[in-house]
């Protein structure tokens, strides 16, 4: 747990409820948890997810690992511990969009089942669904996207998960995709399909 060092803090509600905003975007916040190697598919199947909901005229967006270690999270590394800090800091950002009624998907490594499982008590039951992308590290390993997995064989690349840091599967996801099997769309499909029977794609 990260240390509480602001006092004197007093939380100010709004006039607003998130009921109101969910009933403005005809829609419940949720943030959708893709957790999966390197390369296993989490940002592709993420941005298709995204489009189709916006094109059926939802409001969802997408918070990106490499994209949010630009900007927010620029000042952390690899280490376990900035690891943790980046998914700790990602869940905070997740809770405010699912608040704000979005449906929110977030593509992230994060390879610690505890600090998957912080961010879900985090959150309320049933606003937090973890997806387990499921590929394994050989199937990333021949992709090789990004040509990280031939730098972290050759020493480039310091505790590369699946290479020489760990990856703990979730246990219990609510939804397991299988990108080493199945294609992009089919996996869009499932997941918006999910959201869809679970009632989040109505107030
Ligand atoms: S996480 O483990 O903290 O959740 P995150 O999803 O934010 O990771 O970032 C992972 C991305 O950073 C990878 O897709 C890859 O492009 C890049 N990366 C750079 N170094 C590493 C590393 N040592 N291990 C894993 N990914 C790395």
């Amino acid at each position: 747990m990260t240390e509480q060092r602001s006092t004197h803090i007093t939380w100010h509600e709004g006039h607003v409820r998130r009921e109101d905003r969910e009933r403005l975007l005809g829609q419940r916040g949720v943030t959708v948890w893709l957790t999966g190697l390197s390369g296993s598919g989490k940002s592709t199947v993420a941005v298709g997810a995204e489009r189709e909901l916006v094109s059926r005229g939802h409001l969802a967006y997408v918070l990106d690992g490499d994209n949010i270690r630009h900007g927010l999270n620029k000042n952390l590394g690899f280490s376990p511990e900035d690891r943790s800090e980046n998914i700790r800091r990602i869940g905070e950002v997740a809770k405010l969009f699912t608040d704000a009624g979005v449906i929110v998907f977030t593509s992230f490594i994060s390879p610690y089942r505890a600090d998957r499982d912080a961010v879900r008590t985090l959150m309320k039951p049933g606003d937090f669904v973890e997806v387990h992308v499921a590929a394994d590290v050989a199937v990333c390993e021949e992709r090789d996207v990004k040509g990280l997995y031939r730098k972290a064989r050759a020493g480039e690349i310091p505790e590369f998960t699946g290479v020489s840091a760990p990856y703990e599967a979730p246990e219990h996801p609510e939804l397991v995709l299988d990108t080493a099997r199945e294609s992009v769309e089919e996996s869009v499909e499932r997941l918006v399909r999910y959201l869809e029977e679970k009632g989040y794609l109505s107030a």
